[in-house]
């Protein structure tokens, strides 16, 4: 078998080819299909965006109706569906219930299960996968608070329905500010693909192996749900929480990310491609401050989030190691201000990314590959003789 190749952590090691998104980790470039982020960010929708990315163009006026139209007649979930959210704890972690209901979809999809399917029924599991998302993400927020479901609405678009299904109340009319849809549009765009990054790459490993969309991309949830990958929008905004409440003595908690005898490291700093800067993290960073202004909301760990950065863009540590701020860094301000809950972050990471990671599976599939199985270098004991268990001691 030849020589192996020792990269543990994939640090240098190509898995595929792929003709979706292009990231320079030194120029801090990043385009989707050949489109750069920040013209996409400014002027597309995360729909259309979604398109582009699933099926390689933008689309024209009569595609993304007709696409719009496919998906908002797909949102609602099987009533069957409801037991699952009824049996999870109230407390019990979005992300935890997102992989659980994303794979049970499967179980009410049986078409999907066709080891060989024709373009429409793949094309059909993607539309259905796209629709079915914000209605679970919405329902789980729903569950957490113990409130009534809100059902989608045929004429709402993507992100306003998902909104209005989140916030709604079926007791009066909530009317959604434009502000927010139009933030949590940029930012799911800023999200929407990365390229072979832990989660993804986890939806092409399961996809290598003939395994369903919906198995595919719940298993890719479950990798995005680690602070070290989407996990950290979370824990970002725990860390600055509890750096407010000692007192907000940023220097701390830098020295302490800095100690190598300490596990601490400040969350949404650092990126394994990265090494400039990340332009996602750029864009968010303003259209915080935009959405802060003009909701009229006053943030204390705004503030600690700029003395932090500040603080580590001139820290020797920091920049030696090239650790500049991720996209999650101010995504979870974000979030916070369009009134999501600290635990909803992460989900909301994994709406964003679905497009994504749809059109990393069905690239897989175009272009037939391989299943994954990796190497190994072993380090354990040679051969041993079986001892009888009363001979052990
Ligand atoms: N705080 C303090 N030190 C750090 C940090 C940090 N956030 N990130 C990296 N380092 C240090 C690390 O200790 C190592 O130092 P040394 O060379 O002295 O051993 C050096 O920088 C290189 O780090 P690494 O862990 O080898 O780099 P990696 O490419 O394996 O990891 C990372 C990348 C993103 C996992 C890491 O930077 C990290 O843990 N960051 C904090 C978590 C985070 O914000 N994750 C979100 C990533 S971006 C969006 C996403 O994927 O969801």
């Amino acid at each position: 078998s030849g020589y192996i190749t020792l990269d543990t952590g994939f640090k240098n090691t190509g898995a595929t080819t792929s003709s979706i998104t292009f990231l320079d980790g030194e120029q801090g470039i990043l385009k989707y299909r050949g489109y750069p982020i920040e013209q996409l960010a400014e002027k597309a929708s995360f729909i259309e965006v979604a398109y582009l990315l699933i099926y390689g163009e933008l689309p024209t006026q009569a595609q993304i109706d007709d696409f719009q139209y496919k998906i908002s007649h797909q949102t609602l979930l099987h009533e069957d569906m409801k037991k699952f959210f009824d049996a999870f704890p109230h407390n019990a972690h979005p992300m935890g219930q997102l992989c659980s209901l994303v794979s049970s979809l499967s179980a009410f999809s049986p078409e999907s299960l066709n080891p060989n399917p024709t373009k429409e029924e793949t094309n059909l599991a993607v539309i259905k996968l796209l629709a079915k998302m914000p209605t679970i993400v919405s329902w789980i927020y729903k569950g957490s608070l113990g409130a009534p479901f809100i059902y989608p609405q045929h004429k709402l678009k993507y992100v306003n329905n998902f909104m209005h299904m989140t916030f709604g109340r079926l007791t009066e009319e909530v009317i959604i500010d434009p502000v927010v849809i139009d933030a949590l549009d940029k930012l799911l765009i800023l999200h929407a693909d990365h390229e072979q990054n832990c989660s993804t790459s986890t939806v092409r490993m399961v996809g290598s192996s003939g395994s369903n969309l919906y198995a595919s991309v719940s298993a890719g949830i479950s990798a995005l749900w680690g602070p070290l990958h989407g996990g950290a929008n979370q824990a970002v905004i725990e860390m600055l929480e509890r750096i407010k409440n000692d007192g907000g003595d940023t220097e701390k908690w830098i020295n302490k990310a800095k100690d190598k005898d300490d596990d601490f490291r400040l969350m949404g700093f650092g990126h394994r491609v990265y090494k400039n800067f990340d332009p996602r993290a750029k864009i968010i960073k303003r259209a915080c401050d935009n959405v802060l202004e003009k909701l009229g909301i006053n943030d204390p760990i705004l503030e600690i989030a700029k003395k932090l950065e500040e603080a580590a863009l001139h820290d020797p540590y920091f920049v030696e190691r090239k650790l500049y701020p991720n996209v999650d860094f101010y995504s979870g301000i974000i979030y916070r201000a369009l009134g999501f809950p600290t635990e909803m972050f992460t989900v909301l990471f994994a709406l964003g990314r679905l497009p994504g990671w749809i059109s990393q599976w069905l690239e897989l599939r175009d272009n037939k590959e391989p299943i994954g199985r990796p190497r190994q270098i072993y380090t354990g004991e040679t051969r041993r003789e079986y001892v009888e268990i009363s001979q052990r001691g």
